[in-house]
């Protein structure tokens, strides 16, 4: 009998089962970095596309606004019950104010200015650094042990809601 696991050749964030990033994360972990990845490449496609800066950044800003404040409002509440995780939401949620600050930046910069690419080079190395610290830092992966696989899951579909509220509003 074949022992492999029912893996298909699409990218994290399948919507087909087993809901499994490929560093074992569910439910709402999951969701969470695949939408890291798709940031990333509204980052690189930014990069290459410099003169559509006025229409990707909008995108981007509700990208990023929606995902980092449906994480703070629902999925680190959660986390901050939990000795092992206090700690760790804590320090995700002063790095969330820092991002926050560094887009109010740029949204009062000048589209055409060198700030603005230099404050974008800033936010792009923000960003990945974070997401590292979710995802490779062992966030994710400890908070997912901590409040188990069935709660990953069912926290999936609130941080999702609360995020396409935020795009709405954003
Ligand atoms: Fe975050
Ligand atoms: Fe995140």
């Amino acid at each position: 009998m074949p022992n492999r696991p029912n893996q298909t050749s699409t990218a994290r964030g399948s919507k087909e089962t087993p809901i499994t990033g490929p560093e074992g994360l569910v439910g709402v972990f999951n969701t969470l970095a695949d939408q890291h990845d798709q940031v990333a490449a509204l980052f690189e496609q930014l990069e290459s596309q410099p003169e559509s800066r006025a229409i990707l950044w909008p995108q981007i800003r509700r990208e990023l606004v929606s995902h980092e404040h449906s994480e703070v409002r629902e999925l680190y509440p959660v986390l901050r019950q939990f000795e092992e995780t206090r700690a760790l939401a804590d320090h995700h949620d002063e790095e969330a104010r820092a991002l926050d600050a560094l887009i109010a930046r740029l949204d009062a910069t000048d589209f055409q200015s060198d700030d603005w690419t230099d404050l974008f080079d800033e936010l792009v190395e923000t960003v990945t650094h974070h997401a590292k610290d979710e995802e490779e830092a062992k966030i994710f992966p400890t908070a997912q042990r901590v409040i188990g696989e069935t709660r990953a899951v069912e926290l999936d579909a609130k941080v999702l809601a609360t995020k396409q509220k935020l795009m709405e509003s954003h």
